[in-house]
């Protein structure tokens, strides 16, 4: 299992070291166009791999995709991150060219790679790369959704009281602030629902919390988180990698499924070797529809941006 990240930033880096830690890939190749800087970090990780006992072998290149030939799954986190105030949809200009070449070049030495983009908006640039590659829909996988219920699952277990391994829940939607949205009535605490345990009052205000999770940290941090979306990234590589078969919620092109067609957005699909094996559709209630069209509506305005 060879697998690339593009951008050895903090994302694509705490990406790689947790693909590592988790030593199901026989290889990482992390791609920067900064000189000398995936060579760095690759170097870095590989000294890491005796006191965390890995045997993935993680090298870095500056930007020669000849290395990179072969990957099995490649994850693209290139592109500008987002600063305090500004919003994912700002990046668009500049991250769009990026993408644009980054994911010719990746196919083009790994025609049969599934792809996984991070870059933000994320939803678009997920939408970008099927225009550009014109891959099946099954080998383009926008991550957002499982940092996003991530966020959720840590909000929720912090109003519960509860530890997080008590805690599930899930969200759909567009990847940003106000495009996301939290299943709040479908979260759990051991099966029994969070709305036995919280009220509406607070159960809103888990879901306000979340939606602003990354804007909260880019604000204290001065740039975009990574533990959690490398974490994440990390997390759909191995439901592929290991043909695990599991329910993430991941942008995906939809046609038709959710009642929405030609954009990518953020639903529940089974990840297994072949990536999004199935797009799977849960009922939802009335408000949470209005939500996913509100949200599904945001993203076409950011999609039209691509043409501007
Ligand atoms: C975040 C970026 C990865 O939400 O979009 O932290």
């Amino acid at each position: 299992m060879k697998v690339t990240v593009v951008g050895a930033g903090a994302v694509g880096a705490s990406c790689a070291e947790y693909i590592a830690i988790k030593d199901f890939a026989s290889e990482v190749v992390l791609l920067d166009i900064k000189e000398g800087y995936a060579e760095g970090k690759a170097m870095d990780l590989m000294q890491t791999a005796s006191l965390n006992g890995f045997d993935t072998k993680i090298t870095g290149s500056t930007s020669d995709y000849s290395k990179t030939a072969g990957s099995d799954i490649a994850v693209i986190t290139s592109g500008i991150p987002r600063k305090p105030g500004m919003t994912r949809e700002e990046l668009i200009g500049i991250n769009a060219g990026i993408v644009k070449s980054v994911s010719a070049s990746l196919v083009e030495h790994s025609p049969n790679v599934i792809l996984i983009v991070v870059s933000n908006p994320m939803d678009t640039m997920t939408y970008l790369t099927h225009k550009v590659t014109g891959l099946p829909k099954n080998r383009i996988i926008g991550m957002g959704g499982a940092l996003d219920s991530a966020r959720f699952k840590y909000r929720l277990a912090e109003a519960l009281g509860a530890p997080i391994s008590d805690v599930d829940g899930m969200v759909i939607g567009g990847h940003s602030d106000k495009g996301m949205v939290p299943l709040t009535r479908l979260a759990t605490r051991n099966s029994v629902p969070a709305s036995e345990f919280l009220s509406e009052e607070r159960l809103q205000q888990v879901l306000e919390d979340t939606k602003v999770g990354g804007a909260t940290l880019t604000k204290l941090l001065g740039t975009s988180a990574w533990y959690a979306p490398g974490a994440a990234v990390s997390g759909l590589v191995q439901a592929i990698a290991c043909d695990q078969k599991k329910i993430f919620p991941c942008s995906t092109l939809l046609e038709g499924e959710y009642g929405l067609s030609d954009l990518c957005i953020g639903v529940p699909v089974v990840l297994g070797r072949n990536g999004i094996e199935k797009i799977v559709e849960i009922n939802l209630s009335d408000a949470e529809k209005a939500h996913l069209e509100e949200s599904a509506a945001g993203v076409k305005k950011t999609n039209a941006l691509l043409d501007a």
